[in-house]
Order: C-alpha cells, then sequence, then structure tokens
C-alpha cells in the first residue's frame, strides 16, 4: 500500500459487532488507519476497549462529552476520513442516514462525511426484506452509497435467512479493492498457477510440491488493479480469486492446450505454474501390481511449454519464474534467453522462506539488461512487483 489510507469505521449495535473485532484486526494488519465510531447501544454490546485496543485508535462515543472541544468532534471525523464504512449497519441507522437524521455522533459524522460510504448490512431477515428497508437502501445506492450485501445463514434469532453480516475477510478485500488503483484497467493476463500432474497408471501419477501461491495471489492482485484475468491451474487447494475466469487442468498437454486457446486474446502471460518436466513414457492403463521386485519407470521429457509461447510471441509480454537450488542468477538467464521471456523471476527454493508452499518468496527480477533484487515478502507483495512489470 503506497501511503496509509484512514477509514472511519461506524459500529452500530447489531449482534454481528463481533465480527467486527476480526475486522478491525484485519484491517489494522492491512495497514489502513483506523478512526472508531459506536453508537451508545453498541458500546452496550462490546466495550469500546475491545475496539480501541484492536484498532490502536481512539473510539468515540458521545457528542456531548466534556473535554478538548478545541475542534467540532463530528466535522473534524468526517473531513479526516478517506472512506466511511459502517458495520455492522442496523436497519435504524440506515433509516435515519436515508433521511439525514443527525441525532448521535455516528449519523451527525455520516452526515457531515461527503466522500464514498461504505454500509455493511447486518439484521434479521424480515427487517431486510420490510419495504422501508428495501426502499431506504435503493434510495442511498442512487445516491451513490456502496452497499456490502449480508449473507443467507443462521441468524441470532435462530432463524435461517439473509441478513448475517458478511464475512469479515470479505469485507476487508472490498475495502482493499476500493482503494487499489486500477492501473491494470484493459490489460488481458493469463497466469498459469500450481503443480501438473503426470499419470503412471489409473491409481498413481507424479507430481511436485508447488501450491499454487504464487500464481493465485498474481491472478487475484491482477483482477483487483483492473485487468481480466483468465487463471490456469493445476491441482490446488487454494480458493480461486473472486470473479477470476479460472481452468483447471491435470497434465502438460492440458495446460499447454489451455493457453493455446486463450493465446491470442491475452496481452500478457504470467507462466508462475510448475509443470512436471517428465512424464511415464508408458502410461499403463490399468493399475500396475506388485511383483515382489522393483519397479522401473521410464520417463520421458515434456515439452516446456513456455519455450513453445515464447516462440510465437510476437509483441506479447511473457514472464517466466525459475526455480533454482544453485547458480540462481546464471541459470535463470540462460532460461530467459532460451524461452526468448521479457522477464524472469528468480528464486532460490533451498531458502526455507521462499519457493514452494510458503506464503513469503525473495525474488530477483532478471530481464535482459537488468536485475532487481526485492527483499523477502508477502507472495502477494511479490505479485504487485510483477504486475508493476505490465503497467
Ligand atoms: N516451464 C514450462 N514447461 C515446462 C517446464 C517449465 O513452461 N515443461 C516453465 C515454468 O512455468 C517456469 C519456467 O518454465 O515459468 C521455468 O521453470 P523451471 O522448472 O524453473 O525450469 P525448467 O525450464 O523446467 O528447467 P530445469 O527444471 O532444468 O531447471
Amino acid at each position: 500500500m503506497m501511503s496509509k489510507k484512514r477509514i472511519l469505521l461506524c459500529v452500530t449495535a447489531g449482534i454481528a459487532i463481533y465480527k467486527v473485532v476480526d475486522l478491525v484486526s484485519r484491517l489494522i494488519k492491512r495497514e489502513y488507519e483506523l478512526e472508531i465510531i459506536m453508537t451508545e447501544s453498541a458500546t452496550k454490546l462490546i466495550s469500546p476497549l475491545v475496539f480501541e485496543t484492536m484498532g490502536k485508535c481512539k473510539v468515540h462515543t458521545d457528542m456531548f462529552h466534556l473535554g478538548h472541544h478545541e475542534e467540532v468532534e463530528h466535522i473534524e471525523l468526517a473531513k479526516r476520513a478517506d472512506l466511511c464504512l459502517i458495520a455492522p449497519a442496523t436497519a435504524n441507522t440506515v433509516a435515519k442516514i436515508t433521511y439525514g437524521i443527525a441525532d448521535n455522533l455516528l449519523t451527525s459524522t455520516v452526515l457531515a462525511y461527503n466522500r464514498d460510504l461504505m454500509i455493511a448490512l447486518a439484521m434479521n431477515t424480515n427487517m431486510l426484506n420490510n419495504k422501508a428497508t428495501v426502499e431506504n437502501i435503493e434510495k442511498l445506492k442512487q445516491r451513490g452509497v456502496q452497499f456490502i450485501n449480508p449473507e443467507v445463514g443462521v441468524l441470532a434469532c435462530n432463524t435461517i435467512g439473509d441478513g448475517r453480516l458478511a464475512e469479515p475477510e470479505e469485507i476487508a478485500r472490498k475495502i482493499d479493492e476500493y482503494f487499489i488503483e486500477k492501473d491494470l484497467k484493459g490489460k488481458k493476463i493469463i497466469v498459469t498457477a500450481g503443480p501438473t500432474t503426470e499419470r503412471i497408471d489409473p491409481v498413481r501419477y507424479i507430481t511436485n510440491d508447488s501450491s499454487g501461491k504464487m500464481g493465485y495471489a498474481i491472478a487475484e492482485n491482477a483482477k483487483k488493479r483492473g485487468a481480466e484475468v483468465i487463471l490456469i491451474s493445476g491441482p490446488s487447494s487454494i480458493e480461486v480469486p473472486k470473479e477470476v475466469e479460472s481452468i483447471f487442468v491435470n497434465t502438460n498437454n492440458e495446460l499447454k492446450q489451455a493457453i493455446e486457446k486463450n493465446f491470442n486474446w491475452t496481452d500478457c502471460l504470467i507462466m508462475a505454474a510448475a509443470p512436471c518436466d517428465f512424464k511415464v513414457k508408458e502410461v499403463s492403463g490399468s493399475k500396475i501390481k506388485k511383483t515382489g521386485s522393483n519397479l522401473i519407470l521410464e520417463l520421458k521429457e515434456n515439452e516446456d511449454i513456455l519455450a513453445y509461447f515464447g516462440n510465437k510471441k510476437n509483441n506479447k509480454l511473457l514472464i517466466g519464474f525459475a526455480a533454482e537450488t544453485d547458480s540462481l542468477i546464471e541459470n535463470a538467464k540462460s532460461k530467459l534467453k532460451r524461452k526468448n521471456l521479457d522477464y524472469i523471476i528468480a528464486n532460490d527454493i533451498t531458502k526455507p522462506d521462499a519457493g514452494f508452499n510458503v506464503d513469503t518468496n525473495r525474488v530477483k527480477i532478471i530481464s535482459k539488461n537488468k536485475i532487481v533484487d526485492l527483499p523477502l515478502m508477502l507472495k502477494r507483495e511479490v505479485a504487485n512487483n510483477i504486475l508493476d512489470l505490465i503497467k
């Protein structure tokens, strides 16, 4: 994140308030700065001290307290915020905001606030579906208020229905999305991720340790930054990022076919997948039985998919990865040239905090004439550095 963004979090008295403590923790980890307002009723559900401690900020609750009044609190709070989020937002507060009612610190501040407002709804299904609430939400939408829709689930009133506050991670994601610069708008990117598998027989296969974390992080951030993204993934347990089109493959051949189908469409291919370098020469059609002696499998080299697309790249940008255990720069540079790439992201997979199956990576971005050495960082931060190359 470039500079710290300040979120004014307005907390009203919905039972889902307990989830907002988790949300605050997630926002702090993402390095947002918070200011929090709670309604008096909200403070009866959770102590402001919890929010103050988790949010590392002052919690404002009272309009008419004595103390420092050199500044007009609700006006200054409204001025300082880059984004105002109401979570959980009760039907009552939604109604007041619709009609410009300013009867407490929270509603007065929202009335004085003149930038983007986000509302995460949480209420009983009947209250949500009541015509009054439906109309209020519609009116606010027309004024440009963004809603984070509630989910269907078990509610505090022991019913199952619509009205449950969205999960904290989903709300945090929406906020990230709001702040992120859409600097890749108009770009069409294919990202490959994860391992491939090559059959030995109907029940066994060869694969590798790739988890897909790096490729999925690239796909997710590219989407957030406004690009159109196709994620082509080998088997992976990671959830496909929201709104990213995905194609699942197993073998190298399936991976190559999936890229081929979309290659004309794309401006950029980022090959973060770890395709199997070898496949079994004769795949057995039936399960290979034990015989009491060793089994020898003959492996043959698989086609280099990236080199194949490097050969027909025209003006497309091609970015590959080099997973190395030794002579990192030398090996990566040779792959850059051999596969006709624009950039290669080299990482030393012998380091425990980089490479396969961890959340961090330490990479060098190598092009024909330049090596950029990045420090240890989260894979999503590495992803953004890679995506900067496309911009
Ligand atoms: N790659 C590919 N097709 C293969 C093997 C690798 O497209 N059959 C791609 C990878 O997705 C990666 C790059 O080529 O972007 C380098 O992969 P890597 O495994 O580091 O190198 P290899 O080319 O396989 O060479 P080696 O295993 O000998 O180091």
